[in-house]
């Protein structure tokens, strides 16, 4: 169940406090190279310990391949990735089963698993999870290298606080991995990092959003229907938890266009088929059309948060007061653009390999 893809399968396994998290990969392409070390550093992006930005818990979260890859290339059989759960405290997370936090899985976990859920640091439902998101993404990733495609997650609103301008794919691609927000500008980073360091403050935290922009596909990528890019790729996103928006291209604005503007008309380019603007993001027709394929992802608020707030507590069906104590990311964003960047590679893999495209 916790499975996704066709042809490029990844299954996550493991919970927020037990002995690991990680995937199971199925459909590589036996003979890929995949580089152990690769797959280390989009882990190491989405790494807690970022200062005051990201949840005090200190996991190294080295990578172990326990199968399918072999002097450096895929067997052709399940690849099997994980990280060691470390850090770990669980003293916190008792009392949510009696009074559960608002926002969090606590509740709907609780009536759908009996109380028999691993509810430890959010268990199952823990942002810690998309650890083995970013493994398989990884070797995703390094297949698609390979063809020319290439892919890019960045910060573009934390808060308040915007990313105004566009900034070249080559040049947002090495200013948003050298700081801890992700965003392409670095004074709009500087902002944003203050912006989370405000709500930290306040006890309190904020959401944003991440776009991703996807380069080097062939026309024809996806399927019309359940497997159309958009929707292939929004199954993947929403499944990132506290994902509460996904837009392609101009997304909710183009509600508010008309026609004539909204088209994107079709021109040559060195010989190819581009479009003059990009408001499709990409897709037509649920296919890739050559054009960069541009979607954002919009996060809410962490939701543990210090600051006091209103619950109940389930069994006696009295209001209580919470104050959640935990170590807790102030704003998510920054540490699931890796997650974003990465688990799209898998989905644009699996799409590729289901169209015999690759
Ligand atoms: C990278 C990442 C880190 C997260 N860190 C936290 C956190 O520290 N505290 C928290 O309450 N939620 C955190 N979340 C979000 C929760 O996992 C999520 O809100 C919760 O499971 C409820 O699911 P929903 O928001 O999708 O409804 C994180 C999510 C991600 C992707």
């Amino acid at each position: 169940m916790n499975e996704f893809g066709k042809c490029f399968r990844i299954g996550i396994f493991g919970s927020s406090h037990g002995p690991c998290v990680g995937a199971k990969v199925e459909g590589c392409p036996a003979g890929s190279r995949i580089s152990e070390a690769a797959i280390q550093i989009e882990l190491d992006r989405r790494s807690p310990g970022k200062g005051p930005i990201s949840t005090a818990r200190k996991e190294r979260d080295r990578l172990e391949i326990l199968s399918g890859i072999r002097n450096g290339k895929a067997t052709g059989g399940p690849i099997v990735g994980l990280v060691r759960n470390v850090d770990k405290d669980s003293s916190s997370y008792d009392a949510f089963l009696r009074v559960p936090r608002p926002g969090h899985a606590d509740y709907t976990a609780m009536v759908k698993y009996g109380g028999h859920h691993d509810h430890r640091g959010g268990g199952q439902f823990s942002g810690r999870m998309t650890a083995g998101l970013v493994i398989g993404g990884a070797i995703a990733r390094q297949v698609l290298q390979k063809k020319g495609v290439s892919f890019l997650a960045q910060t573009v609103q934390i808060g308040k606080v915007l990313l105004k301008k566009e900034v070249p794919f080559s040049i947002a691609e090495r200013i948003v991995r050298k700081n801890p927000v992700g965003c392409a500008d670095r004074d709009t980073a500087e902002m944003m990092k203050e912006e989370i360091v405000r709500a930290h403050e306040e006890k309190d935290s904020v959401g944003g959003v991440v776009r991703c922009t996807i380069l080097g596909l062939p026309v024809g990528v996806g399927e019309p229907f359940f497997w159309s890019v958009e929707s292939a790729v929004s199954a993947m996103m929403f499944s990132i938890p506290a994902v509460k928006g996904v837009e392609f291209g101009s997304g909710f604005r183009c509600a508010s266009m008309k026609g004539s503007e909204h088209n994107d008309p079709f021109a040559a380019r060195g010989g190819q088929v581009v479009t003059k603007t990009n408001y499709s993001g990409g897709v037509l027709g649920g296919l890739t059309n050559g054009m960069p394929v541009d979607f954002r992802v919009a996060f809410k608020p962490t939701s543990s948060i210090g600051k006091p707030q209103m619950s109940l507590d389930v069994t006696t069906k009295k209001p209580v007061q919470l104050e959640i104590t935990g170590r807790h990311d102030p704003c998510i964003v920054p540490r699931a653009v890796p997650v974003v960047e990465n688990s799209a590679a898998a989905v644009i893999l699996d799409l590729m390999l289901q169209g015999g495209m690759t």
